[in-house]
């Protein structure tokens, strides 16, 4: 990535303490030009996560008005996740309070704004179910041009998270995901098979709550309550899901990374919601997604550090 120049970005998300986490490095890196915050409905409800949204807008001094999207999947009912996230969707710390109004366009609106009006193209990173960018691929066709590539945290190759099978992001909107995998578009998409090995274990957390700024503080009380479920799973660590589609655009070096072709399951017994990879070359079909499948984690962890030491001498 030509790091002189900043590239314009879309964070598409349901915030949940990993998407927050993946906004925290978002905002920290020089990357990055965030040009717009889009809320999707996935770990709670929209409204739960549009407020979220602009909590962490305001914590993150990112001066914009974050956008609201769908409220429900494209066909199906929509799951959400309050056994990870809390009541609120983002339990634990205290957060500001939104400085921003809401914007009055709706995020498909503030999405094909973003991309009609920027002279390069746009990253996406979309860290929840997939309806809103489903359903600006499929109102706006003509915009596909202005998109440079789509980071999706969401599926397994191998394993689900919700299901056996399918992990939550697809499970929640398959028809939205179907819709992205076939579109065409530069994809990346940072499934569990990463995302279950981005671990930071508990005497991190304590790293980063000593760096000592607000907002490290908020990370690593993020941490703490995320933890609580992830650890009941079985994990040593907490998975940091959605940050692996921010850091694996920025530090492509520190991951494996394989050209896959990847399809969405939309019905079966057992299978709704399964991202199934190619990876035996057996269909035929070219490669249509960038899998990012393993990492160097101390790597990861140390980034993810130096990203929290960048609030240094921030108030809240
Ligand atoms: C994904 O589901 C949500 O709970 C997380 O925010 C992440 O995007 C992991 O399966
Ligand atoms: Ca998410």
């Amino acid at each position: 990535m030509d790091t002189n120049k900043k590239i314009p970005v879309i964070l598409d998300g349901d915030p949940g303490h990993d998407d927050a986490i993946a906004w925290v490095l978002a905002k920290a890196c020089n990357e990055f030009d965030i040009k717009a915050i889009t809320t999707v409905a996935g770990n709670q409800t929209l409204d739960k996560v549009t407020y979220n949204a602009r909590r962490i807008a305001a914590l993150l001094k990112i001066d914009i008005e974050v956008a609201r999207g769908r409220k429900v999947p494209l066909l199906s009912d929509l799951i959400i996740a309050p056994n990870f996230h809390g009541e609120s969707g983002l339990d634990g710390p205290e957060l500001p309070e939104p400085n921003h109004e809401e914007s009055e366009l709706s995020a498909v609106e503030m999405m094909a704004k973003v991309l009609k009006e920027s002279k390069e193209k746009v990253i996406i990173v979309a860290t929840g179910p997939l309806s809103n960018v489903a359903a600006l691929l499929l109102s706006h066709p003509e915009l596909k041009e202005k998109i440079e590539i789509i980071s999706i945290m969401g599926g397994g190759l191998r394993n689900g998270n919700w299901t056996p099978a399918a992990e939550f992001n697809i499970l929640v909107d398959p028809e939205a995901a179907y819709t992205v995998f076939h579109s065409g578009l530069p994809l990346q998409m940072s499934s569990l098979d990463v995302t279950e090995k981005a671990l930071v274990y508990p005497e991190e957390f304590d790293i980063i709550r000593n760096l000592n700024n607000p907002v490290a503080k908020v990370v690593a009380e993020w941490f703490d309550f995320f933890f609580i479920h992830v650890k009941s799973l079985g994990h040593k660590g907490a998975t940091l899901h959605d940050p692996c589609a921010i850091m694996s655009l920025i530090h492509p070096e520190i991951f494996t990374i394989k050209d896959y072709y990847v399809d969405v399951e939309l019905s079966g017994n057992y299978t709704r919601g399964t991202t199934v990879a190619d990876y035996l070359g057996r269909t035929g079909n070219k490669p249509n997604c960038k899998c990012v499948v393993g990492l160097n984690r101390d790597k990861f962890v140390q980034l993810l550090i130096d990203a929290c030491k960048q609030y240094e001498g921030w108030k809240i």
